[in-house]
């Protein structure tokens, strides 16, 4: 698939973004959707799923021969997640860098796992970790008609017109 380039440099990217069990249960959803929002990301799907193990293998499949991934299916099916998909220019490795470390124990402080987490498996969200991973896993949660991309009528205060 051809990224639509936006400006000089930056292209225009999804990424499929999980707001894990150990998210919800916390009641951390409107807090980590809130610093998404306020970083001027674009929100164009989002809904409640029960990750199924059948879903969690195809999720996870290059981890699915790996000794921790039982537990790790064990966990992501365990209760309710909110799956998104995130748009913005470069916003696969914008996200990657908000959520910080894999470890939420190594996680930078300001980033979400610094902040909320001390789990390498319970480390709140997962996002894509490159477009080709994003491409996959959207398709994976939703279907192309469930995406409702816009432009949103704020653009302008985000980001000016020549920056490249
Ligand atoms: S690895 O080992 O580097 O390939 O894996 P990593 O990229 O660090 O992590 C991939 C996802 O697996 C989860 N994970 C674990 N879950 C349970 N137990 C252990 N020991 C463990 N190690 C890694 C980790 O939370 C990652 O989940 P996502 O959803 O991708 O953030």
């Amino acid at each position: 698939m051809v990224p639509l380039v936006v400006f000089v440099g930056l292209i225009m990217q999804k990424s499929l973004v999980l707001l894990k069990p150990d998210c919800v249960e916390r009641r951390l959803v409107g807090e980590i959707i809130g610093r998404f929002e306020r970083k001027g990301l674009n929100i164009i799907a989002m809904k409640m799923v029960r990750v199924t193990p059948e879903l969690s293998k195809q999720h996870y499949a290059e981890h699915v021969s790996k000794p921790f991934y039982p537990n790790l299916e064990e966990f992501i099916t365990s209760s309710p997640i909110v799956a998104m998909v995130i748009e913005g220019l470069d916003v696969v490795r914008v996200i990657r860098e908000m959520l910080g470390a894999t470890n939420g124990l190594k996680a930078a402080p300001g980033t979400i796992r610094g902040d909320f987490s001390s789990s390498r498996q319970m480390n709140l969200v997962h996002a894509s970790d490159s477009e080709e991973s994003a491409a996959r896993e959207v398709s994976l949660y939703f279907q192309a008609s469930e995406l409702c991309e816009y432009t949103p009528t704020l653009v302008g205060s985000f980001r000016a017109g020549d920056e490249s």
